[in-house]
């Protein structure tokens, strides 16, 4: 059973599908282990209660600075023994001692077509908000291994979605979840639970 822990920063969409695919069955293999958030008022630490999941809380605010903080979050990552971590919206710069310690073994969904609008400042609705300044008519959702560098990791899986006449980063951030990033998230747990990714760059 490969113990995944989750890590969050906001409404926990993506945590949402991760936890309805375990129930559902579509991912097999697989138990969640732990939710960790660095902001206390994120509701996806509420939808991990809701689902009996161990939650906490790691903010940098709570800490000195951000060594301690470093070595906090990586003790309660620790604490759980996780074969796999999952970056499901997580809107922290990863310490490279966690990349380290976990290389191969940390998983992120970003949403676009890697390499496009990806890279540091490139999060949440910014990077809707650049894909229509540019005018593409296909963006989409990818998910790839965490590497040292932002966005940079091995690509698993990507899919495609259209972008729409009138679309504003809401609707388009909206679609590109609904239509990409709630399946890829689970799909790519699940592949790597049940041993289907064999091509990791070391
Ligand atoms: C998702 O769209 C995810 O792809 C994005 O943050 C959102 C979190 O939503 N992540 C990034 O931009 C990482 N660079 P959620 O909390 O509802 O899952």
């Amino acid at each position: 059973m490969l113990k995944v822990l989750v890590c969050v920063s906001g409404g926990g969409t993506n945590l949402q599908a991760i936890i309805d695919a375990v129930a559902d069955g579509k991912i097999t293999n697989a138990q969640i282990v732990r939710v960790i958030s660095n902001n206390r008022n994120a509701y996806a630490l509420e939808r991990a209660k809701g689902a009996g999941i161990d939650a906490v809380c790691v903010s940098p605010k709570d800490y000195d600075d951000r060594e301690k903080f470093n070595m906090a979050l990586l003790q309660a990552i620790n604490e759980k023994e996780p074969d796999l971590i999952v970056l499901a919206g997580f809107l922290v710069v990863l310490p490279e001692q966690i990349i380290h310690e976990y290389r191969n073994r940390i998983i992120n969904i970003h949403p676009s077509l890697i390499p496009s609008f990806c890279g540091k400042g490139f999060y949440g609705l910014k990077v809707h908000e650049e894909a229509l300044k540019k005018g593409v008519k296909v963006t989409g959702a990818t998910v790839h291994f965490v590497d040292e560098g932002t966005d940079t990791g091995q690509i698993i899986l990507q899919k495609a979605v259209y972008v729409e006449e009138g679309d504003t980063p809401e609707v388009l951030q909206k679609r590109v979840m609904e239509q990409a990033e709630w399946e890829l998230l689970p799909k790519a747990i699940d592949m790597i639970a049940n041993n289907k990714i064999t091509s990791v760059i070391n």
